[in-house]
């Protein structure tokens, strides 16, 4: 099965792994690059002279050793005058069983695509609630003089001109249907949290589905019935997965379609909140998967943004919504996308004991 050695020297990813005492034993080319240093000259040195000591690496590496399974952080800054700024996803993985060493990967935001992209949803979510301001003034408002003007015409028209009429009222109508589900993106993030089981969230989501939009699809439900609940809001919980779901069914095919609802608790998974020294833990893991034909290559980078869409009467505005909702629970999600096996995964904060 090839050598490993060869395959660790032809990763793009840097490897390091460190000894009980944070030694390192192991770079791979990837990481002598990324260290700017040798190999050789590497061995032996500690972690702590290369890396700032109150850099999350250390710590991740030291809570690996301690509980003894695998972590992940994502959104840390690595920044020496050495190596320059970086910011990077690390993983890190117990290697063997006893003596402490530890294997960690690193890698830069422009590699973890996924994590660059469900920061990119923030912003996008940033922008659709400045313009959901905008639109309710400047659209809505006026557009319902044009409504009642179209309807005083209408009652003194011919019946030819009664068709125009009908036009404007109507397309006026559409639009502010349109402006109405903006609405939910207005600033105040009227988040009300408490308790969730998010399986009476999925189940309620599924019901709905099942009697509606996703007839022609089977839905696979595939939870952890030990999860514990979600710090949240249930009415934005459901919005979130009828969305999600709602996709799944419409890029499901029409005969064997297929949506696996899938819950489950993953440890270690945190995430920088930007800007300060905290991070927040998301165990909670819901993913969304179907075998329809996929997201395009080019437009994957875009369809958290308002307004993308591919679909004949589509508002684009599903995906947008339910980056904000996450985004204001304190969660993220990322998507993968190939051919029959689309998968969005949101993780979520879980109750913690103060609360
Ligand atoms: N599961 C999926 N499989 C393939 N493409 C998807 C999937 N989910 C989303 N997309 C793509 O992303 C685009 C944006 O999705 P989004 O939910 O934001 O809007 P929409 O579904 O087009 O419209 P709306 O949600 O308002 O009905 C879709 O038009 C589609 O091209
Ligand atoms: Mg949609």
């Amino acid at each position: 099965m090839g050598d490993p050695g060869a395959v660790l020297s032809a990763l793009a990813v840097p490897v390091i792994v460190v000894d009980g005492s944070d030694d390192l034993i192991f770079v791979n080319p990837a990481a002598e690059q990324f260290l700017r240093a040798s190999a050789a000259t590497l061995s032996g040195t500690n972690l702590q002279d290369i890396i700032p000591q109150d850099s999350p690496l250390l710590s991740l590496t030291q809570n690996v050793r301690r509980h003894g399974n695998s972590m992940s952080e994502y959104g840390v800054e690595i920044s020496t005058p050495r190596i320059g700024e970086h910011l990077v996803t690390i993983d890190g993985a117990p290697l063997g069983e006893t003596d402490g060493s530890v294997v960690l990967t690193l890698q830069e935001y422009t590699t973890a695509g996924r994590l660059d992209r469900s920061l990119v949803h923030r912003d996008a979510a940033r922008s659709v609630t400045a313009m959901a301001a905008l639109m309710a003034h400047e659209v809505k408002n006026p557009l319902s003089g044009v409504r009642g003007a179209a309807q005083l015409l209408e009652q003194n028209a011919s019946s030819e001109d009664q068709q125009l009429t009908r036009l404007i009222i109507e397309e006026a109508d559409r639009i502010c249907t349109l402006v109405d589900r903006m609405d939910v993106f207005s600033e105040t993030p009227v988040i009300e949290r408490g308790h969730v089981n998010i399986h009476e969230v999925l189940d309620h989501v599924v019901k709905v589905a099942k009697n509606g939009f996703a007839r022609h699809v089977e839905i696979v439900e595939n939870y952890d019935p030990s999860l514990p609940p979600v710090f949240g809001d249930r009415d934005q919980l459901v919005q979130v997965f009828l969305n999600l779901i709602k996709n799944g069914a419409e890029a499901a095919p029409e005969v064997d379609g297929e949506i696996v609802v899938t819950t489950a608790f993953q440890h270690g998974i945190r995430l920088a909140v930007p800007a300060t020294d905290s991070r927040i833990s998301l165990p909670l893991l819901v993913s969304v998967q179907d075998n329809g034909e996929g997201i395009p290559e080019d437009l994957r980078r875009h369809i958290f943004d308002p307004f993308v869409t591919t679909k004949a009467g589509g508002s684009g505005l599903g995906l947008a919504l339910v980056a904000k909702l996450i985004g204001d629970h304190g969660g993220m999600i990322d998507v993968d996308s190939e051919t029959r096996r689309t998968i969005f995964r949101v993780m979520l904060p879980v109750v913690r004991e103060a609360e």
